[in-house]
């Protein structure tokens, strides 16, 4: 694989047996553009599922903020429940797939309220671990610019989460892959969903308490509701930031590659930097319309960061320059 990691791998890794590595999620195909997107081809480090399923103690992850007077105002919902409001998880309702299970379009029939379920994949503690690091989280949390959850399922071995529906989807949706009949994102739309993404950020870092790190920063997690309002979701990853002296928290590493800040992935020292990296990730994608990530470039050009680099200082030049700020507004993909 092409890119800037050459080894991925947490040197400082206490939480759990898994070594270094890259481990491929192989994303199943959006049902909205019916074609398998190249970057759905995407790898989590050291992840979150089989690597330390069965390892790992699960109280060593645990990443929710104590605060002892916060209501959990997320409500319980029963598996028959679900299944009505998505009309028994059928094809139609599905909405997408990522790493962890399906998403479904769906109408509680109690309220009448339209909600995107996520039905977790049966697949063992560590589904479960980020199962109730988000429950707990976005409990918690509460922001414009982060998504908001209503409620989530444990039944049985099921485990579901119910999220307000987003109808403009993922920012991915519109940056990459583009049905022939589809506009790409404007200029000023770009940078009023980087500012929202960037002010959900703000929140985690600088207003939570303790801070959150989100670990999981990426456009598949940017979703997008009327008038292009991003929101940021999936906490299954997020972690407790440093406290007091303390400048980073050691974790295993856990990521999607191509946003992963490259000192977190070889030391596991985790910052809030490493979540301000991917954002830049994010933010090279809305103004290059370049993936993160795309096998399809020419060699040296896979990796979106790599090949940004060297012309940063370029930049600085050119934005100087009149004509090249024109050039961006017209046409913001290169
Ligand atoms: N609340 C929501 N409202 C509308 N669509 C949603 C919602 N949540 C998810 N989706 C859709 O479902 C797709 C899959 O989401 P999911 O979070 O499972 O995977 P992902 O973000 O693509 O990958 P990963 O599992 O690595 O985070 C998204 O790309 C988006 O199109
Ligand atoms: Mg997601």
């Amino acid at each position: 694989m092409g890119g800037c990691f050459p080894c991925f791998g947490s040197s400082n890794n206490k939480e759990g047996s898994g070594g270094g590595g890259v481990k491929e999620v192989n994303k199943k195909d959006s049902v909205k553009d019916g074609s398998i997107a190249q970057s759905h081809h995407v790898s989590r480090v050291i992840s979150d599922k089989s690597k330390s399923r069965g390892g790992s103690d699960p109280k060593k992850e645990s990443a929710v903020p104590k605060e002892p007077t916060a209501h959990i105002a997320a409500q319980t919902f029963t598996f028959k429940e679900l299944a009505n409001a998505t009309k028994n998880f059928r094809q139609e309702s599905l909405l997408g797939e990522g790493g962890f299970g399906r998403v479904y379009k769906g109408r509680l029939e109690s309220t009448g309220q339209v909600v995107a379920v996520k039905q977790l994949d049966r697949n063992g503690l560590q589904g479960n671990r980020e199962f109730l690091v988000e429950v707990l989280m976005l409990s918690l949390l509460h922001h414009p610019n982060l998504v908001n959850l209503i409620g989530y399922c444990a039944d049985g071995d099921q485990r579901l989460l119910v999220y307000e529906f987003m109808p403009l989807g993922s920012l991915e949706d519109h940056l990459h892959d583009l049905p022939p009949d589809k506009e790409p994102l404007d200029w000023n739309t770009r940078m009023k969903i980087a500012a929202g993404a960037a002010k959900g950020l703000e929140y985690l870092h600088d207003k939570a308490n303790p801070p959150v790190i989100y670990r999981d920063l990426k456009s598949s997690n940017i979703l997008l509701d009327e008038g292009y309002h991003p929101k940021l979701s999936d906490f299954g990853l997020a972690k407790l930031g440093p406290v007091g002296d303390k400048t980073h928290v050691s974790t295993r590493v856990m990521g999607t590659y191509g946003y992963c800040a490259p000192e977190y992935a070889m030391t596991g020292q985790l910052t809030l930097k490493s979540a301000v990296y991917s954002f830049g990730v994010v933010f090279l994608e809305l103004i290059t319309g370049r993936k993160a990530i795309d096998n399809t470039r020419a060699p040296g050009e896979h990796n979106l960061v790599a090949w940004a680099r060297p012309l940063f200082s370029y930049c600085k030049v050119a934005i100087q320059c009149e004509d090249y700020i024109k050039l961006l507004q017209s046409q913001p993909c290169v």
